[in-house]
């Protein structure tokens, strides 16, 4: 086996940095040295068959992105990054690992939905990967098959308040998998808006000929978040289920889970770059001379993006640095503009729901630490530290120590990315919902366990190199 040192970075944790180099034996780390040590005697440098020179970077577990939705049936469509072109792009902005979630649509065996997504994602991964499971039919038999899905290494299971006729689930249906999630330890994870009135208030606009993208976000007003927020809350405590929100963009609904939280409930939260970053009011104002005012449904997504004015963008960023939310995924769901969005040209319901962030997630949130809304170390706590955590993979990933995986970003603090330009990005998207952005950091060299697989800008990895993660119950509950 290969050995490695990557010498001369500083090594950064969630809990603090240090100059270090790392040693790498194989896929594995081997021992975390004080810069320019020896071994029985000899340079470690002269010892390996490769060095890395991190001089100047920091070198940070890999970035794990637990919510990304590869290849997702969804609006009448597919999303438009298989597990090989968004696991490539993932690994070329510092992400190696996903949790992607499997789909049981209504009607199907979770069985039959947990197979055809090993069967869409096995071979064709670069970096390594692990399920969440939807229940899209929480019945008798879906509930008993939930039971079994912590053997398959899916310790964590999505449910909709959301999207009425599609994945919805009602009260008496949250109720019976939280149930289930009690008793198996399993993370009950939730979709959070009020789908049914969502989908009256959206025809009501829809009849007065409110059709344009922006009015999906009227539709989907924070009031119908912070509502389902709650309502999973009280649901969660009464069956003792642990909850996790995921999406969150309400300033109302992260004040909801502080107060479950501050009570003492299991309950967490995640925000996606794209409710840091963008907003309503940059939607409204979107038009292009190809799209007019449809440029908006570049950004049409659910939970949707809020309003600046009402300042929910500081809201998460702050609830970033109190620990109200804990962790950064993307929500990664990619729609092209052409066939896809296009499908709801003249009426906001059709556009396929979902933006694509997959490759810009670990330098969205590095500008974070640019700008000083979070330190280094809450950076990488939150990319990569906690959810391994979260959803049973630490120690194995997110942490740079002795016996993990050696999954691993030198980033360069003084490089610069140019975000988002068409040509600039490797996920499958005929357009950028990040064009334009500039971040003051690169990724330059990333390892996944021990393989180089982005060096600068060349992608070294392979599909099929990515492994199966079977993953245990969270390690993050109170
Ligand atoms: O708009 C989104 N979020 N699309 C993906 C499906 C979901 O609800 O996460
Ligand atoms: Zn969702
Ligand atoms: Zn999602
Ligand atoms: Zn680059």
């Amino acid at each position: 086996m290969a050995t490695t040192l990557i010498t001369g970075g500083t090594v950064v944790s969630a809990t603090g940095r240090a100059a270090a180099d790392v040693l790498i034996d194989g896929e594995t780390i081997r021992a975390v040295l004080e810069p320019g040590s020896t071994l029985l005697g000899t340079d470690v440098a002269a010892s390996v068959d490769r060095v890395i020179d991190a001089t100047g970077k920091y070198v940070i577990p890999g970035g794990i992105d637990a919510h990304t939705h590869m290849q997702l049936p969804f609006g009448g469509t597919e999303a438009s990054d298989t597990f090989e072109s968004g696991t490539r792009a993932a690994a070329h902005g510092g992400t190696t690992s996903i949790i992607d979630f499997a789909v049981q649509t209504y009607g199907q065996r979770i069985e039959d939905g947990l197979a055809a997504w090993h069967e869409k994602a096995a071979g064709n991964c670069a970096i390594d990967y692990g399920f969440h499971q939807i229940v899209g039919d929480v019945n008798e038999a879906s509930l008993e098959a939930m039971r079994r899905l912590p053997d398959e290494g899916v310790s964590s299971f999505k449910l909709f308040m959301a999207y009425p006729g599609v994945f919805y689930s009602d009260d008496a249906q949250v109720l019976k998998a939280m149930q289930v999630s009690r008793d198996t330890g399993m993370l009950t994870m939730m979709h959070a808006e009020n789908g049914p009135a969502i989908d009256v208030l959206a025809a009501q606009l829809v009849e007065q000929g409110k059709t344009d993208p922006y009015y999906h976000g009227i539709a989907r007003a924070w009031e119908m978040e912070e509502e389902a927020t709650h309502r999973a809350i009280m649901l969660a405590k009464l069956t003792g289920a642990p909850l996790y929100v995921v999406h969150v963009s309400a300033k109302q609904a992260v004040e909801q889970l502080a107060w479950a939280r501050d009570k003492g409930q299991n309950v967490y939260g995640e925000t996606c770059p794209q409710y840091l970053y963008l907003s309503l009011e940059e939607q409204l104002g979107a038009e292009s001379e190809q799209w007019g005012h449809f440029e908006g449904a570049k950004w049409v997504c659910s939970t949707p993006l809020r309003s600046r004015e009402e300042r929910h963008q500081d809201a998460m960023w702050q609830a970033l640095r109190t620990n109200d939310l804990q962790m950064v995924s993307t929500d990664h769901c990619p729609f092209c503009m052409k066939d896809q969005k296009e499908l709801g040209l003249g009426d906001f319901r059709k556009i396929p729901n979902g933006i694509g962030s997959i490759e810009h997630r670990m330098d969205l949130m590095y500008q974070g630490v640019v700008t000083g809304e979070i330190t280094l170390e809450r950076w990488v706590e939150l990319t990569s530290t906690t959810p391994a955590r979260m959803f049973g993979l630490y120690g194995t990933k997110g942490v740079i120590q002795p016996g993990a995986d050696a999954d691993i970003v030198v980033y360069d603090p003084n490089g610069h990315t140019s975000i988002g330009l068409e040509k600039t990005h490797h996920m499958n998207m005929d357009y950028s919902a990040w064009e334009g952005y500039e971040i003051d950091g690169h990724v330059d060299t990333v390892l996944s366990r021990g393989r180089v697989v982005v060096d600068g800008d060349e992608y070294l990895g392979d599909a099929g190199d990515g492994k199966y993660l079977k993953r245990g119950l969270s390690q993050y509950l109170i």
